[in-house]
């Protein structure tokens, strides 16, 4: 290598959609963390959502003291704006107060050459839609990939995205079909490519551990990197960019020990159904009432007491964390470990399910209570399945979830509702990842 080698500046590649909520910053955020850790790349995660930024959120970045809003508006050098993330990855968050139209969006490409130099890949969250913020993304862009979901609103504005990037004369890098659920309605990979004209490159199913590793600030490829939105990430980093894909090394290491030991975990997840049939044709007849959602849940005095007990613990545990005490790992156990608590405590509740009857009104018909001990008995058996060494961990988590999720009397027995970062009393502002570790 030569003395004066430079290597050459960043691609940058930004992820547009016509509808919101398809996708794009869980996408971008697991993308850049996969490119960093997967295939050992640099690279720099710009939230170009100018007016509805969230990717700061996503990596826990949510007091930044600079923003690209800053940037745009020559307030700081362009690297003021730019924070490390504990996997290496490079980002620039926006600033969540801005409102639409603050802030000059076509000087993004030439502040962005500006640190190109130190990355390989520089990756734009984009906005919805077809306005002005979306159409500044594409300008800044080398290439476009365009997100969205199996329904048909949200590919009716994808064409009218793409036909925008046409207009602009910029690579489409491909479609990625995002949220598949498998349903009947759903359009199909090949309606999809022959509705739009482009190549799909990439799909992910719907998976609960998007939105529960969100909800932790941890993107899935860090919070459970084997599982299938993660290896469906990872495929995506290597079909946007060309680098040969490997699986997670430690799927690698489970595949040899299966078989060594001659037990071969099913690749395919055990789906509800089959699990409710090992326990009995029975436990498919679950009585309509059970459907029916109570009014209310009653609690005794101790438990009540109990309850906000560990709320406020979990709420302190997600401040320590926030604040950089706890560790990403044993925050998640710590969680793990109250969230279970909780959900035993909220479990003792007595579901009402019909308000007591006005004075002189005739009693309402007694409804038939629902049969929850199915739902625990199926419980009992995924956990003796997983503690048995049958069920894998992420299965069982799958599993349990979906027990859960059917709407029984403990339908209070839901995953807690997502944190409010904008309640937090204390603000954490986070320093620049320039001063303190500047790359190359
Ligand atoms: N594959 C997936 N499975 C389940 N939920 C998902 C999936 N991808 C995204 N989500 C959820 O969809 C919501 C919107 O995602 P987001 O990335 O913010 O979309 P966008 O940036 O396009 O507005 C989030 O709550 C996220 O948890
Ligand atoms: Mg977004």
């Amino acid at each position: 290598m030569q003395p004066d080698y430079k290597p050459p500046p960043a691609e940058i590649i930004s992820f547009v959609s016509g509808k919101g909520g398809v996708g794009k910053t869980t996408l971008v955020s697991n993308i850049g963390i996969a490119l960093v850790k997967r295939f050992k790349k640099k690279v720099l995660v710009v939230d170009t959502c100018f007016s509805s930024p969230t990717l700061g959120l996503h990596l826990g970045i949510l007091y930044p003291s600079s923003t690209i809003h800053d940037i745009l508006e020559n307030r700081v050098p362009v690297e003021e704006a730019i924070y490390a993330h504990s996997s290496g990855l490079h980002i620039m968050p926006a600033s969540l107060s801005a409102k639409r139209g603050e802030v000059d969006y076509n000087r993004l490409r030439a502040k962005l050459s500006q640190v190109a130099d130190n990355y390989d890949y520089i990756l734009l969250d984009g906005s919805a839609g077809v306005d002005e913020e979306t159409k500044a993304t594409i300008k800044a862009s080398d290439r476009v990939v365009v997100v969205t979901n199996p329904d048909i609103p949200a590919i009716t504005s994808a064409i009218k995205v793409l036909e925008t990037i046409k207009d602009f004369g910029i690579d489409i890098a491909g479609i990625i079909l995002n949220k598949i659920r498998g349903s009947e309605y759903e359009a199909t990979a090949r309606e999809i490519e022959g509705s739009t004209d482009e190549k799909l490159i990439g799909t992910i199913r719907y998976d609960r551990l998007v939105p529960e590793s969100i909800s932790s600030s941890t993107p899935v490829v860090l919070y459970s990197p084997e599982s299938d939105p993660s290896v469906s990430m990872i495929k995506i980093a290597s079909a946007i960019t060309g680098l040969p894909f490997t699986l997670p090394s430690r799927s690698i290491v489970s595949t040899l020990v299966e078989s060594i030991l001659g037990r071969k975990e099913k690749r395919e997840r055990p789906s509800m159904e089959k699990i409710v049939r090992h326990l009995g044709e029975e436990a498919q007849k679950l009585p309509t009432a059970q459907k029916k959602e109570p009014v209310e849940v009653v609690y005794d005095d101790e438990t009540k007491t109990a309850i906000e007990g560990v709320r406020k613990v979990i709420h302190a545990l997600e401040d320590e964390y926030k604040e950089g005490i706890l560790s990403a790992e044993s925050y998640r156990e710590l969680r793990k470990y109250n969230n279970e608590k909780l959900k035993a405590f909220l479990a003792k509740g007595i579901p009402i399910y019909e308000k007591p009857p006005a004075p002189g009104e005739p009693e309402a018909a007694e409804i038939e209570q629902p049969k929850s001990d199915m739902i625990k008995q199926l419980l009992d058996s995924l956990k003796e399945q997983y503690e048995g060494g049958i069920l894998s961990e992420e299965d069982f988590k799958h599993l349990r979830a979906q027990a859960l999720s059917v709407p029984h009397p403990s339908s209070t027995e839901q995953p807690e509702p997502k944190k409010k970062h904008h309640k937090r009393k204390k603000k954490k502002k986070h320093k620049p990842a320039y001063h303190a570790k500047r790359r190359r």
